[in-house]
């Protein structure tokens, strides 16, 4: 094994990259849009209760197993995590740590590459003369293959490739030359366009509101996502919306953050720094992601519309025809601002996402860095084309649950109990308080031993035995149908089809009440 001489530029430096790495498209399009399905203000509280007792924990283990490992010269989860327990297994439970992120980034690009795309398009003012219902149409076509005369999503895929193209470039120059540089320039720039458009999104108030519209008002929007209702906290529906935004937009349960914090050096701290980069990340999220998107949208289009169609794709569908209603130039630097601020924070992300991969090749392999950046884009373009071509066809949310939601989870539970239990209480609260600039108090013990854990695992389980439309409610209230695309839903599904002839009867029987 080579001893790796990087390290990170400077503690703004490391800063930036890890609060670049969690703040994403998560926190300007997954937050806003999660807050509303889930009742708006009632989300709030269970947001935070996860943030405390699942997210801060789970962010001072991966830092700290991370700059552990850094120690011993591994960057990749398989052989940090081998470091903790004498048993082999734990090596292969760290893999999860190098491929899901390799899962993630393909479809997490993609999107990234329409934000790049839009960038464009605001730029040469093609938004500005159609409608509403143009512009929407414009994102369909955009991402519908069957829509194009040559059956190619071509624009689709130029600029995913495009995207790649730029990530394996910036991959290629390394941590300093590279990752560092990009967070310096895109996290206070995305800062600036968040704080212009934030602006916008809270002093919209009525302005906007076509005549008839009593409840277009940006404010409504505003008062919608903050003002907190307690009947929220008996809703699992709401709790586990919470604990899994809290999941993606913390980038925690992936091996991001161990590769990351694998470049510090054994004696910097990690207690306060890992706080730091969460904070950031919550920042922008509840601050400038709530700001934007929905009081934007409430102001022209009401909160009746909004609550009924809020959706990821409201970003691109929605968003660039109200940009154009403030006129050619305002229109043209909200669009540049929005789309350049969703890049930046994609960026930022994606690159992460390539590092475990990278470092693991450079670490184990002696890989040149240049060449297992390219291997990386390669992959990527293999495992993300279906996505490109098949959007619609919803491969992009079966990635979204075996990737983003399933694996994280798992990832999240075996370390905390590897670091918290077999690795050991003692010597975890020892690591993370190694170099501390902060004192933790120790109730973070008892959390970190025993909530946390016991929090994973039902999440775990919830995610395997996942709902139909991830509808907890009706679930809770015994109307139970699984969702297809949870592995429960899918192997019903499958001995459904297999055994629907010959043995109708028995499987009726066993699933009463389920299907
Ligand atoms: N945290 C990122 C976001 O909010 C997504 C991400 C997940 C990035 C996992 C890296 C690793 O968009
Ligand atoms: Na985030």
């Amino acid at each position: 094994m080579k001893q790796s001489s990087e390290n990170w530029g400077s503690r703004v430096g490391l800063i930036l990259a890890m609060a670049g790495n969690a703040v994403g498209l998560g926190n300007f399009l997954r937050f806003p849009v999660q807050a509303v399905q889930n009742g708006g203000g009632t989300f709030i509280i269970p947001y935070l209760v996860c943030f405390l007792v699942m997210g801060i924990p789970l962010l001072w283990i991966e830092w700290s197993i991370g700059r552990l490992g850094g120690r011993f010269g591994h960057h990749a989860t398989p052989f940090m995590m081998a470091r903790l327990s004498k048993a082999k297994y734990w090596k292969y439970i760290g893999v999860f740590g190098i491929f899901t992120n390799i899962a993630v980034a393909a479809y997490y690009c993609y999107i990234e590459s329409w934000t790049l795309a839009y960038v464009f398009h605001s730029i040469g003012q093609t938004f500005a003369p159609l409608s509403q219902t143009e512009v929407a149409l414009f994102f369909d076509r955009y991402v519908d293959y069957a829509a194009t005369t040559t059956g190619i999503p071509y624009e689709a895929v130029v600029f995913y490739i495009l995207c790649l193209l730029l990530n394996t470039w910036i991959l290629s120059k390394g941590l300093s030359g590279g990752i560092e540089k990009v967070a310096k320039i895109g996290m206070p720039l995305l800062l600036i366009f968040g704080a212009f458009l934030a602006i916008k999104g809270l002093t919209l108030g009525t302005s906007a509101a076509p005549a008839g519209c009593a409840d277009c008002n940006g404010y409504l929007g505003l008062n919608f996502l903050w003002e907190p209702q307690f009947s929220s906290l008996l809703d699992p529906q709401v709790w586990m919306a919470a604990a899994g935004q809290i999941f993606f937009t913390l980038s925690v349960g992936m091996g991001t953050i161990h590769c990351y914090a694998a470049f510090l050096r054994s004696n910097d701290d990690v207690a306060l720094n890992a706080l730091s980069a969460g904070w950031v990340n919550g920042f922008v999220e509840i601050v400038l992601g709530a700001s934007i998107l929905i009081p934007i949208s409430v102001g022209y289009l009401g909160l009746d519309w909004v609550v009924e169609n809020a959706s990821f794709a409201m970003g691109f569908k929605t968003m660039p025809f109200l940009f154009a209603q403030w006129g050619p130039l305002m229109g043209t630097l909200a669009g540049v601002a929005w789309f350049g601020l969703l890049f930046f924070a994609g960026i930022t992300s994606s690159l992460a996402m390539g590092t475990p991969w990278i470092s693991f090749l450079q670490d184990e392999f002696q890989w040149k860095r240049v060449n297992a950046a390219w291997s990386f884009g390669l992959i990527l373009l293999i495992v993300g084309l279906p996505t490109v071509f098949f959007y619609q066809q919803g491969v992009f949310a079966e990635y979204d649950y075996w990737a983003g939601t399933l694996s994280l989870v798992l990832f999240a539970l075996a370390e905390t109990i590897l670091f918290v239990w077999v690795f050991g209480m003692h010597k975890a609260w020892k690591e993370i308080n190694h170099g501390a600039e902060i004192r933790i108090p120790n109730l973070y013990k008892p959390i970190l031993k025993f909530v946390t854990p016991t929090l994973l695992l039902v999440i775990f389980v919830s995610s395997l035995i996942m709902p139909v439309n991830n509808d907890w409610r009706a679930a809770w209230q015994g109307d139970w149908v699984f969702d297809n695309e949870s592995v429960i839903g899918k192997l019903k599904n499958q001995q459904f089809v297999a055994n629907r002839e010959y043995f109708s009867s028995v499987f009726e029987s066993e699933t009463e009440g389920q299907v």
